[in-house]
């Protein structure tokens, strides 16, 4: 399951690619280095999952939006959710089939959906004024709208607070209760609306798949309640959120395959297209963010790792306190003491770490570490606080080499800003 790990000559590899080999030829910043044959493995994974089922695999682009991925995603048959105007944007420049596209959202602004209108993508119905948004693009574009409505079954997904989205006191999505507004109001607009299907998205990494069949029994009732009103509901689209394993402990976590076959019969049986809507489960093992030691200190009883990557390029572990697998690329000096590290960055907040309490090998200086399964919300949330201006990315392309798919960020950038004002 993890494409990038150690030989038994203690280098860590990815796809035959000795990593210490690609930093040696790199300068001396962090950057983000992906295997696309891996998105491909993971992309397949769900594919074989779903085959015999009408479906669509919408990826989340939020998940990761460098352009290169986006495109190969496509080029496997993908389809896109999106949640900005700017994801819808860089979606369309991507190619993505609009009708294999999906806007969600709990703010969606008029000018976005104008745009969608046009060009025909799937919208969710998040609330009442989101209803009326809608509407109104649907007659500025003189277009039908064909929605969802996204409705919380309120499942609890068993995760942390930030990431679960389809609790009863989630800022997102409708409750059950509404329901019968939402289609009167649907009904009221024959000409701008077309009820086409019923959407949920419980949170992201759940690590069990009977929420997910839960969640969709739920939803097949509503899509009977919702049916038996004369609307011809197509879609059941259960959202993303499948897990994947930080830890590397060798815990068996559920696959793509188990996912499905937990909801497969019901959406036989309801005759509906399953939209799936996985973000990390196609991306987040097929990355790493490579960074380099600036020098190991101690103070009171802690030792740290001063690396040069921080939590302007990866913040999960600061904004959830997430685990996410560190490192070095190869192999320590023969006597270097093993020791409990913070990993830190260099970043001017005490938040600013990668790892707690980690048993490493004392390494030497600019020796190279990775923080694994950094494909997903890793670079597409990273910032440039500090004036870290945000790094490359490169992937191992099928026939081995490493190509670079988007420039570091500079500083001559960032003065683009100021110029002429
Ligand atoms: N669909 C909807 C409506 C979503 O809100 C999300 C993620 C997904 C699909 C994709 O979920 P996935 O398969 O990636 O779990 N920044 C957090 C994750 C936030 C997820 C937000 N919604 C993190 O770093 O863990």
């Amino acid at each position: 399951q993890h494409c990038f790990r150690k030989n038994r000559d203690g280098f860590m590899y990815c796809e035959g690619v000795r990593l210490q080999n690609v930093i040696d030829t790199m300068e001396r910043r962090p950057f983000y280095l992906y295997s696309k044959p891996q998105i491909t493995r993971n992309y397949e994974a769900y594919e074989n999952a779903l085959k015999g089922l009408d479906s669509i695999i919408g990826y989340a682009v939020k998940a990761n939006n460098n352009l290169k991925i986006l495109e190969h995603l496509r080029s496997l048959g993908s389809g896109a959710v999106l949640v900005s105007g700017n994801e819808l944007r860089l979606a369309l420049n991507a190619g993505f089939d609009p009708s294999r596209c999906i806007f969600n959202g709990n703010g969606k602004l008029l000018d976005d959906l104008v745009l969608a209108a046009n060009e025909g993508v799937l919208v969710n119905i998040d609330s009442e004024f989101d209803l009326e948004n809608i509407v109104e693009a649907a007659k500025i574009a003189k277009k039908k709208v064909q929605v969802l409505l996204r409705i919380n079954p309120d499942v609890d997904p068993e995760v942390h607070p930030y990431v679960a989205t389809g609790n009863k006191n989630s800022k997102f999505g409708i409750r059950n209760e509404k329901l019968q507004w939402f289609l009167d109001t649907v009904k009221a607009h024959p000409n701008e609306l077309n009820l086409v299907g019923a959407h949920c998205h419980l949170g992201s990494t759940i690590t069990k798949v009977n929420i997910f069949k839960d969640a969709a029994v739920l939803m097949i009732q509503y899509i009977d309640q919702i049916r038996a009103q004369g609307f011809e509901i197509k879609y059941l689209n259960i959202g993303g959120g499948l897990g994947i394993d930080y830890h590397h402990k060798g815990e068996v976590l559920p696959t793509p395959m188990d996912l499905i076959n937990s909801v497969r019969k019901l959406v036989i049986s309801g005759n509906l297209t399953l939209i799936v809507e996985p973000g990390r489960s196609l991306v987040a093992n097929s990355g790493v963010l490579v960074s380099r030691v600036v020098g190991v200190k101690t103070n009171g009883n802690k030792n740290f790792i001063v690396m040069d990557g921080s939590m302007a390029e990866l913040i999960r572990p600061s904004l959830y306190g997430a685990y996410q697998h560190i490192e070095l690329i190869s192999p320590p000096a023969p006597k270097a003491k093993i020791q409990t590290f913070d990993v830190v960055g260099p970043v001017c907040e005490s938040a600013d770490f990668l790892g707690k309490d980690r048993e490493l090998p004392t390494p030497a200086m600019w020796a190279g570490m990775v923080v694994h399964d950094a494909g997903a919300y890793c670079m597409s949330m990273a910032s440039t606080y500090n004036l870290r201006m945000r790094p490359a990315e490169y992937w191992i392309q099928d026939d081995g080499s490493v190509k670079k798919i988007r420039h570091a960020e500079t500083i001559e950038d960032h003065l683009r800003y100021f110029e002429g004002l």
